[in-house]
């Protein structure tokens, strides 16, 4: 067994984070998120990994994954170029794959129960495929398919206006090599894109049993920002206590932490978890970071309140301000303009940037 992991995409969700970089870069609890497909793939003993990559990003991924020694996996990487869809970007590693199944990971999505199970049930039958499912609020919005009684794949629709059933295919699919073939016969949908839901389908026409597992834990893709904060709410809702740093005398830790090397938290600064600071941070007096925050790398906070947030890292926070719910990327700096004239907010604000006051 194989394994492969799409991280092309523009990434137009989110930006402005994705102007400077990749989605599958984004930390979640000071993680990338690709690295937890990658993980995935080794708990489940896949360690040939294929990285489709598309424009944006290439050089990146490619230097942050590296060969994969540093994961106890080993990395080739396929170019699709354009984006024409998921089913295309599969189609692209025909040769890497060769007469072998595979798991197809989706490099934005992160699910916390691991793809063990799904794995075991595909390989235990004779399928086509295997196909991960959630039930979803808004089937319209997804791959979804239809079981009978039995839980017998019957079909599979992508983005339906009338859904027959609100199981959403989630981003992690396992593939026998015939699923080659039914991608070179696929025409483009609706949204001009090779749909890896049409692949699937055209399988079960040509004969393949589909096997299906319902995943019960959380599941989510992180296209937007929102989902960022979901993801890592969920993932530090998890973690354990991690003490790396310093925590100096009197300041104020409870619930579960993880504050990375030569990490200080300092005298009269107060720290509710689940939080996440990562190496090289300073959290200094009178600031409170709350519940499920993740403050990246080499950051300063001094003063501010933060709460329900990703700071990415390279940051410097300084005012005194409770900021909440955001998303802030790499080397921001929000500093005070109190004692400024002309009084007000002072904005330097890339593109795309979103800001509530
Ligand atoms: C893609 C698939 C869809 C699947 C979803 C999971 O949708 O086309 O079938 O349900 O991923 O996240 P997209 O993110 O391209 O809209």
């Amino acid at each position: 067994m194989k394994g492969l992991i799409l991280s092309g995409g523009t990434g137009s969700r989110l930006r402005p984070i994705t102007h400077t970089g990749p989605k599958q870069l984004v930390p979640v609890a000071n993680k990338p998120v690709i690295e937890y497909a990658v993980e995935d793939l080794k708990n489940a003993g896949i360690t040939e990994i294929g990285v489709v990559l598309g424009h944006k990003g290439r050089e990146e991924i490619q230097e942050h994954l590296g060969d994969g020694s540093d994961y106890g996996v080993e990395i080739t990487y396929i170019i699709q170029g354009n984006p024409l869809g998921l089913a295309h970007a599969a189609g692209t590693a025909r040769d890497f794959v060769g007469d072998d199944d595979f798991v197809m990971y989706l490099g934005d999505n992160i699910l916390n129960e691991g793809i063990s199970e799904l794995v075991d049930s595909f390989e235990a039958g004779n399928y086509g495929a295997g196909i991960a499912l959630q039930r979803v609020d808004n089937p319209q919005a997804f791959g979804i398919a239809d079981v009978d009684d039995d839980e017998t794949v019957t079909r599979l629709v992508e983005k339906p206006d009338d859904p027959p059933s609100n199981l959403a295919l989630i981003g992690i699919y396992v593939f026998s090599p015939a699923v080659f073939d039914a991608i070179e016969r696929l025409e483009p949908s609706w949204r001009g894109e090779l749909e890896i839901t049409d692949a699937i389908q055209e399988l079960l026409e040509d004969g393949f049993a589909i096997d299906s597992h319902t995943v019960d834990g959380w599941w989510k893709d992180t296209g937007k920002p929102k989902d960022i904060l979901e993801a890592n709410r969920l993932v530090l809702q998890d973690t354990e206590q991690l003490l790396t740093g310093t925590i100096k005398d009197g300041a104020e830790v409870t619930g579960t932490v993880q504050i990375g090397e030569s990490a200080t938290v300092q005298n009269g600064a107060v720290i509710r978890g689940p939080v996440s600071i990562d190496s090289g941070t300073t959290i200094a007096s009178g600031s409170y970071i709350g519940p499920y925050t993740s403050i990246g790398p080499n950051t300063t906070i001094d003063g501010a309140h933060i709460e329900n947030t990703v700071v990415i890292g390279e940051s410097r926070i300084t005012c005194d301000e409770k900021i909440v719910n955001s998303l802030i990327g790499r080397a921001s700096e929000i500093e005070s303009a109190k004692g400024l004239l002309p009084d007000g907010h002072r904005f330097v604000i890339g593109e795309n940037s979103n800001v509530k006051l």
